[in-house]
């Protein structure tokens, strides 16, 4: 399988993104949920926010170069099994789980640099603070940020949820595209798959 993706599947880049992006996304929500609870005599206090600003930062530029990837590489058709409304639906949680990661990595930066100090990223570079003095910063950019990241956690719910329809009740090969299988059902010896729904 090739590094990029082709008319029939995704190569090896966009699935090593879109599995790093879950785990970091995964880890980072938990992560976030237990932080806040910490106390100033806690070992974590101060490392905790540490990794999870500075991996938000870190998975910013990875989201931005998946987009980059994206639209500069041939996408994958959609297989014929797909129904019209089934397309539409994929096309609008995609987007708007972009929409989502944006938003809170957005929300996530106003909190850190609302007392004006930079985010320093793991020690190699700095995102100084642009925008100040929005009344209750911190505050307001803290409540954006969690329900942005609930939602946005239940919206990988129902997307993990059409992924695994399409792998139990359609047996189609949609996960293991993603999952960079070859030779599973549905993919001819040439490797192409036999219902790509090339006139759609
Ligand atoms: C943070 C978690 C996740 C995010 C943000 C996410 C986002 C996306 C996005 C935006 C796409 C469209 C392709 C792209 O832009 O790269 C996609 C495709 C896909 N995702 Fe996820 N995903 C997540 C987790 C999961 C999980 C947990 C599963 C399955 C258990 C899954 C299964 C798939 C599959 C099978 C595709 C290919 C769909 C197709 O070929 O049309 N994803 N994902």
């Amino acid at each position: 399988m090739s590094w990029k993706n082709n008319a029939n599947g995704w190569g090896w880049t966009s699935i090593v993104i879109h599995w790093g992006t879950t785990l970091v996304v995964l880890v980072l929500f938990v992560l976030g949920l237990w932080m806040v609870e910490l106390t100033y005599y806690d070992d974590w206090y101060r490392q905790a926010p540490y990794i999870h600003k500075s991996s938000g930062v870190l998975l910013l530029l990875l989201t931005l170069f998946r987009l980059a990837w994206y639209y500069s590489n041939q996408r994958p058709k959609p297989l014929d099994s797909y129904s019209d409304v089934e397309r539409k639906a994929a096309k609008w949680v995609h987007g708007l789980m972009y929409f989502l990661m944006f938003s809170v990595m957005l929300s996530g930066y106003f909190i850190s640099t609302a007392d004006g100090r930079s985010i320093d990223v793991f020690g190699w570079f700095e995102i100084p603070a642009l925008v100040l003095g929005i009344e209750n910063q911190e505050d307001l950019a803290g409540d954006i940020h969690f329900v942005l990241s609930v939602i946005l956690i239940s919206m990988v719910v129902v997307h993990a949820a059409a992924a695994m329809k399409h792998h139990w009740v359609d047996k189609d090969p949609t996960l293991k595209r993603m999952l960079g299988i070859s030779g599973s059902p549905g993919i001819r010896s040439d490797g192409n798959y036999f219902n790509t729904g090339e006139n759609k």
